[in-house]
């Protein structure tokens, strides 16, 4: 039996989260042997969006494949990325937003002989973003591939802060993507689990970044903002323990359904 094995992370946050990602991935992959390791930059640079110089560091890191979500516009400089030929190979955006916006919304990579599709959609609640339907964007995702493959192997990040939508969208894709896992709150949720129709999932993977912190922000800087009532800039530290969250998933080659799910939580000094 063959298996494709992914080691994949939530939000990056700024710069510490950069360094604990790099720090604590020789590790990993020594403990999980992933074909490929994906991990979210919405909040690569500063917090907001990403850079060339960023996304290098974690490619550096060992960061094979990038998702992202609404922040990924923010930095002027990084935005052209998306559009741009080598990086939009293998970094992408939610696909359910404004179709004007630059940037791919999926991306395929041969593991082993095996195409495995990434994609990266938005959810419609709480979010500052305008999107159309996750669940029909889905069902489009699908049926395109469908038409070429016999058994697609699919995983999605679900971009999304409410977690009766990230569950709602889990189940309406049961049976059909190998994965679906959340990103956006930036807080882990105890509950990686397979659905009944065989779809692995994870309501939110947490991020990569500050731990005493709001969210991977400065707590003082957050609470100022909500205690005010102003939108001060957050602001990030570059030295302290750091949180590195996501989930290590093995897939079986012909059935694409899950061998084993673990949820990753480790600490590192920086
Ligand atoms: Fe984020
Ligand atoms: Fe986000």
């Amino acid at each position: 039996m063959s298996q494709i094995n992914l080691l994949i992370f939530g939000d990056v946050v700024g710069k510490l989260g950069r360094k604990a990602l790099a720090k604590k991935l020789p590790e990993l992959k020594a403990r999980y042997s992933p074909h490929l390791t994906i991990a979210n930059a919405e909040n690569l640079a500063h917090g907001r969006g990403l850079t060339e110089s960023t996304l290098n560091e974690l490619v550096e890191a060992g960061v094979d494949a990038f998702t992202s979500g609404q922040h990924v516009w923010e930095n002027q400089q990084g935005a052209p990325l998306l559009s741009d030929e080598q990086w939009s190979k293998h970094l992408i955006r939610p696909g359910n937003v404004d179709p004007l916006l630059p940037g791919n919304s999926a991306m395929t990579f041969v593991v082993l002989g095996k195409p495995v599709t990434i994609a990266n959609l938005q959810g419609r609640l709480f979010m500052s973003q305008e999107s159309s339907s996750p669940f029909l964007s889905f069902d489009r995702i699908w049926q395109e591939l469908s038409s070429d493959q016999a058994k697609p192997m699919v995983i999605i990040d679900f971009h999304a802060e409410a977690t009766s939508e990230k569950q709602a969208f889990g189940h309406y894709v049961d049976g059909r993507a190998s994965l679906v896992y959340g990103t956006h709150t930036h807080v882990p949720t105890a509950d990686a689990k397979i659905l009944p129709q065989g779809t692995a999932y994870c309501t939110d993977i947490g991020m990569v970044g500050l731990t005493d912190s709001v969210i991977g922000f400065e707590k003082n800087s957050s609470i100022k903002r909500f205690l005010e009532e102003t939108t001060a800039p957050y602001e990030l530290l570059s030295s302290g323990q750091a949180e590195v969250n996501g989930l290590a998933i093995s897939l079986d080659i012909d059935s694409n359904r899950v061998l084993s799910l673990e949820q990753i939580r480790e600490f590192v000094d920086i």
